[in-house]
């Protein structure tokens, strides 16, 4: 079997101290110790020394590089933040483009191409995640990479007319033909793509299957991202007999608690979720002292302009609700922004009668399926989930509500708060079974067997001699701004 090179932006080196922590991160590690390999990209910190530092943790290789300031600046926090993150989840308003950022975004993917290049093998299978790297794919081809190359989008795609307002949009959508593969989290998203595909850049040949862009077709299919259900199982059981489990069971003295989970985003539609309990707790009184929601909002990109007015937005929302509705002896709100061990928060989930995730567009949402394996057989919890996230694709016996509408998701809330203990089992069931079909061994297994295929397929389309030129000619000039 090939060796197996991960390329994301963020590379969160684990210690025997602090292990993997986050749907990417635990999802790419174990696809990675399951074969051996290496995962390259940046160490998250900034600094003008760019040299490439190589670690290992168990049969995984690191290799991470640091950004400089103006790297970051443009690449990281601009281009990838405050333009592509707001276009792939359509939220346009709130996208900020400049051309020093892409002009940054395309140096510092050209950057990383040169410093991996050194280390690769012939025969290695290349993974890239994300949004941060889509030229990284065309770059390799350009130094002559000839290996598989697949790359894994995990945000939305959005509609063709919403990714057009991308400034030099048909420069980025080209740069897919360099992949052998690309994966979307859903149908939606696949659909998103090849229509983008389709209208915007001229001459390309696509199908439900492929977009040939270049010479040679791109294979595209959906691999919906997962998550290892026994492992956040046996954790979450843990984490609920550890101290803060413990503890935090103590403090709900018998009240039904009410979790969510999210960095602090506005895709995740923290603020409605606030007012959405605030409307339950407004128009059931009953309900009243008999529920507590806890809501950690991790912090997140604190250095983005919009994420710090959000974080401002979240607290006075917070505040009102429980200066409106909190007694001496109960408070319904407990808001923390600030993060815990992995272990803690599915401890936590296991604990909750309601796993609350109401984003307003997600890729997937691996908390919505950590919260359904974290459940106690007999007595599991209800989950109330988005259907604008991608997990509501697959989780259907979820509560599915629509987070603009404040009144359908304190009615979920309602209605999960409410629900027998038979319909409940009858729930998690269906859902665990979802889960185990796919879980995050099949996602990776799937992806990297059909990127195996599509090679195979694209290498006979294109003459052996002509292999390097024509993947790397995909997309012509006008690749800068
Ligand atoms: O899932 C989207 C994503 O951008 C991942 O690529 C990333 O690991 C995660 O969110 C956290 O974001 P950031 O690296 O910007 O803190």
């Amino acid at each position: 079997m090939s060796r197996l090179v991960v390329v994301s932006n963020r590379v969160p080196v684990p210690t025997e101290k602090r292990p993997p922590q986050g749907g990417l991160a635990v999802a790419v590690l174990s696809a990675l110790e399951t074969r051996g390999g290496l995962w390259f990209g940046w160490n998250g910190k900034i600094a003008e020394d760019k040299s490439v530092v190589r670690t290992r943790y168990g049969n995984v290789e690191f290799a991470t590089t640091a950004l400089s300031r103006r790297d970051y600046d443009d690449y990281y926090r601009g281009f990838s933040n405050r333009v592509m993150w707001p276009l792939l989840h359509a939220r346009l308003e709130r996208m900020d483009y400049r051309r020093s950022y892409e002009n940054g975004y395309r140096r510092v993917n050209q950057y990383l191409a040169s410093a991996l290049v050194p280390l690769l093998r012939p025969d290695d299978t290349i993974w890239i995640h994300d949004y941060h790297l889509i030229p990284l794919g065309l770059e390799l081809r350009r130094a002559g990479c000839r290996q598989r190359i697949g790359f894994f989008l995990h945000t939305p795609f959005p509609p063709s007319d919403v990714f057009r307002a991308l400034p030099h949009y048909r420069s980025l959508l080209m740069e897919f033909g360099a992949y052998d593969l690309v994966g979307l989290q859903t149908d939606v998203d696949l659909r998103g793509f090849i229509n983008s595909v389709h209208y915007g850049v001229p001459g390309a040949k696509v199908s439900m299957k492929s977009v040939q862009i270049g010479s040679a077709p791109t294979g595209v299919a959906v691999f919906p991202i997962s998550i290892d259900v026994d492992d956040v199982a046996a954790t979450a059981a843990k984490g609920r007999k550890s101290s803060s489990g413990r503890r935090l069971l103590a403090s709900l003295s018998g009240s039904d608690l009410v979790m969510g989970v999210d960095r602090l985003d506005y895709t995740k539609g923290l603020v409605p979720r606030f007012r959405a309990f605030e409307r339950l707790l407004e128009t059931r009184p009953a309900v009243r002292r008999k529920v507590v929601c806890l809501q950690i909002a991790q912090p997140s990109r604190g250095d983005v302009p919009g994420y710090q007015q959000m974080r401002r937005a979240l607290d006075a929302a917070a505040g009102e609700i429980n200066g409106r509705f909190a007694e001496y002896d109960w408070v319904p709100l407990r808001y923390l922004h600030k993060g815990f061990s992995h272990a803690t928060i599915l401890g936590f989930l296991s604990l909750a009668r309601v796993g609350l995730v109401t984003p307003l567009r997600d890729g997937m949402n691996l908390v919505a399926k950590e919260f359904v394996a974290a459940q106690r057989p007999e007595d599991p919890g209800v989950l109330v989930l988005s259907e604008l996230a991608g997990a509501a694709r697959e989780l259907d016996a979820a509560i599915i509500v629509n987070p603009y509408d404040l009144d359908d998701v304190a009615d979920g809330l309602a209605k999960a708060i409410d629900m027998p203990v038979e319909e409940r089992r009858r729930r998690w069931s269906a859902m665990m079974k979802v889960l185990r079909r796919n879980d995050i061994h099949r996602w990776r297994r799937r992806f990297l067997e059909a990127l195996e295929d599509t090679r195979a397929s694209r290498i006979q389309t294109l003459a052996p001699s002509a292999t390097v030129g024509a993947l790397a000619n995909v997309a012509g000039p006008g690749r800068q701004p």
